[in-house]
C-alpha cells in the first residue's frame, strides 16, 4: 500500500460538523485570511504565481498569471467567480469539498479578491445541488458574522460582498463565458473570445474565474508559503490535487494526493479492484477525456504525463470500468449527454452530436457495417475543432479513443447482431486487454 496522500483540503473531512466555522476556526482557519490583509495584494499574486498552482478545473491554465492579467488601471469595478458549476459525468470533487469544508473556500475567495482588488465575487452552484447550496450560503453568512466577510475585513480597510448564486443546471453553464452570461441573467452560452474575461468579463468589467478546488488551495499557499506547495506534485505540475475514484474498485471515493500519483497506486489506496475484475478502461479527467487502458496504469497522473499517453488530466475524475462494461454502451451514454447538453450556438456541435448518437446508437444494436466507424470516426473529424468552445471536442473523445483501444469490441457488436455483453448472446469475445468478456455488464 503506497502512502503518499497529501490532506489539505481533504484534511478535516472526518471531523465532526466540519463544515462550521467553529469547527474551521479550531485548526486556525481564517488564519490565512488575517495574514494576506496584512500583505501587499501584488505580493499574494507574486506567490500564488510562484506556487505554481494551475487551475484545477480542468484546463490547468497557471492561476497567479490569469491574476495578473486583470488590468488594475481600468476604472470598473473587479469581479471574482467562482465556477461551482461542476456538471461532467465522473467529476465528483468541488461538491465534497463544498459539503466537508466551505469555510476553505469562503476563505480563498477573501484572499484571492483581496489579492485581485474586487469588492464583489460569486460563487456559481448549479441549480440542482440544493444541499450545496444551503451549505455554502450557511458558511457565507456565517462569515459574515464572524467579520471575515462584509465592511472593512477585520480592521483592514477591505469590502468585500461575496453572493452565492444557484445555476438553473446546464452542463455548458460551466464554460467560464456561459457562466457569466448565466450570471449575468441570460441564456447560457459561450462567448466570443476576445475580449477575454480578465478585461471584459461579468457586466464587461475585469473578471477572474476560478475552479473551486483552486481558489481552496489558495489559504494554504499563503499560510505554508508558495515553496511548500512548490515542493509537491512534479516539475511543471505542482502542488496536491483531489483525485475522484468512482467505479469498479473496491473502495470508491477521493484521493488527496500530489499531481504525478499513478492510477496504479491510486487503485491500490481505494483497495484494488472489485474482487476477481480486472481493469478494462478509465477516464484520466471526466467523460470528455480520451479514454485510458490497463497499459497507462503507471503514466504520471499530471498535466504533461497525461498528455503525452494521448489524454488530459482534466478534473482528475478517474472513473475506472472492469472487463463486464460494454465500452460502446458507455461512450453511446455519453454521447447522449453531450447530444442532450449542446447549447445549440454552432451547427457542428448541435447537429454534429446528434448524428454521434444515431450512428453510435446503430452499432450498439449491432446494425450497419465496418465502414459505418469510419463514418463515425469521419462525423468526429468534422466536430472537433471546428466548433465553437470546448464541449464538442469533449463528446469526441471518448468516441475516437473507444474506437482505437477496443476496435474489436465495436466489430463484436456488428458481427453478434447486438451487444455481445447482453446476458441473451451466446458468444464471448477476447477483449483488447487479453482478458475474455463474458455475458454480464
Ligand atoms: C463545457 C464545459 C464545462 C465546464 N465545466 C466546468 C466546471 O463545471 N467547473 C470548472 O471549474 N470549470 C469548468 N470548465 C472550464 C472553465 O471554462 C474554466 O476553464 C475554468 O473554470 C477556469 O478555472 P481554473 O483556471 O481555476 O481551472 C468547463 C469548460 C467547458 C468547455
Ligand atoms: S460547441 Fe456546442 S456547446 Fe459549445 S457553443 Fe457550440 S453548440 Fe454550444
Amino acid at each position: 500500500m503506497t502512502d503518499t496522500l497529501t490532506p489539505v483540503l481533504t484534511d478535516n473531512w472526518d471531523q465532526e460538523r466540519s463544515w462550521t466555522l467553529t469547527a474551521y476556526e479550531d485548526r486556525g482557519g481564517y488564519g490565512a485570511l488575517k495574514k494576506a490583509l496584512g500583505m501587499e495584494p501584488d505580493a499574494i499574486i507574486e506567490a500564488v504565481k510562484e506556487s505554481g498552482l494551475r487551475g484545477r478545473g480542468g484546463a490547468g491554465f497557471p492561476t497567479g498569471m490569469k491574476w495578473g492579467f486583470i488590468p488594475q488601471d481600468n476604472p470598473r469595478p473587479k469581479y471574482l467567480v467562482v465556477n461551482a458549476d461542476e456538471s461532467e459525468p465522473g467529476t465528483c470533487k468541488d461538491i465534497p469539498l463544498m459539503m466537508a469544508n466551505p469555510h476553505v473556500l469562503v476563505e480563498g475567495v477573501a484572499i484571492s479578491s483581496f489579492a485581485i482588488r474586487a469588492h464583489h465575487a460569486f460563487i456559481y452552484i448549479r441549480g440542482e445541488v440544493l444541499h450545496v447550496i444551503r451549505r455554502v450560503q450557511a458558511a457565507v453568512d456565517e462569515a459574515y458574522r464572524a467579520g471575515h466577510l462584509g465592511k472593512n475585513i477585520h480592521g483592514s480597510g477591505f469590502d468585500l460582498d461575496v453572493v452565492v448564486h444557484a445555476g438553473a443546471g446546464a452542463y455548458i453553464c460551466g464554460e467560464e463565458t456561459a457562466l457569466l452570461e448565466g450570471l449575468e441573467g441570460r441564456r447560457g452560452q459561450p462567448r466570443l473570445r476576445p475580449p477575454f474575461p480578465a478585461v471584459a468579463g461579468l457586466y464587461a468589467s475585469p473578471t477572474v474565474i476560478n475552479n473551486v478546488e483552486s481558489i481552496a488551495s489558495v489559504p494554504s499557499i499563503v499560510e505554508h508559503g508558495a515553496h511548500w506547495f512548490a515542493s509537491m506534485g512534479t516539475e511543471k505540475s505542482k502542488g496536491f490535487g483531489i483525485f475522484s475514484l468512482s467505479g469498479h474498485v473496491t473502495n470508491p471515493g477521493q484521493f488527496e494526493a500530489p499531481l504525478g500519483i499513478t492510477l496504479r497506486e491510486l487503485i491500490d489506496l481505494a483497495g484494488g479492484m472489485r474482487e476477481g475484475h480486472e481493469l478494462k478502461f478509465w477516464t484520466p479527467g471526466g467523460s470528455s477525456t480520451p479514454l485510458l487502458t490497463a497499459e497507462h496504469l503507471d503514466v504520471p497522473l499530471d498535466f504533461e504525463g497525461v498528455g503525452e499517453a494521448g489524454s488530459m488530466l482534466g478534473t482528475r475524475a478517474l472513473q475506472i470500468f472492469d472487463e463486464t462494461t460494454c465500452v460502446v454502451r458507455a461512450v453511446l451514454r455519453w454521447t447522449e449527454f453531450y447530444k442532450h447538453e449542446s447549447c445549440g450556438k454552432c451547427t457542428p456541435c448541435r447537429e454534429g452530436t446528434w448524428w454521434l448518437v444515431q450512428t453510435m446508437a446503430a452499432l450498439e444494436r449491432g446494425e450497419g457495417k465496418e465502414s459505418d466507424l469510419e463514418l463515425l470516426l469521419d462525423q468526429c473529424d468534422n466536430i472537433f475543432g471546428r466548433s465553437f468552445c470546448a464541449l464538442a471536442d469533449g463528446a469526441v473523445a471518448p468516441i475516437a479513443s473507444s474506437i482505437e483501444f477496443f476496435r474489436d469490441e465495436y466489430l463484436a457488436h456488428l458481427s453478434h447482431g447486438g451487444c455481445p455483453f447482453d446476458p441473451a448472446a451466446s458468444a464471448v469475445f477476447p477483449s483488447t486487454t487479453g482478458a475474455t468478456a463474458g455475458a454480464s455488464r
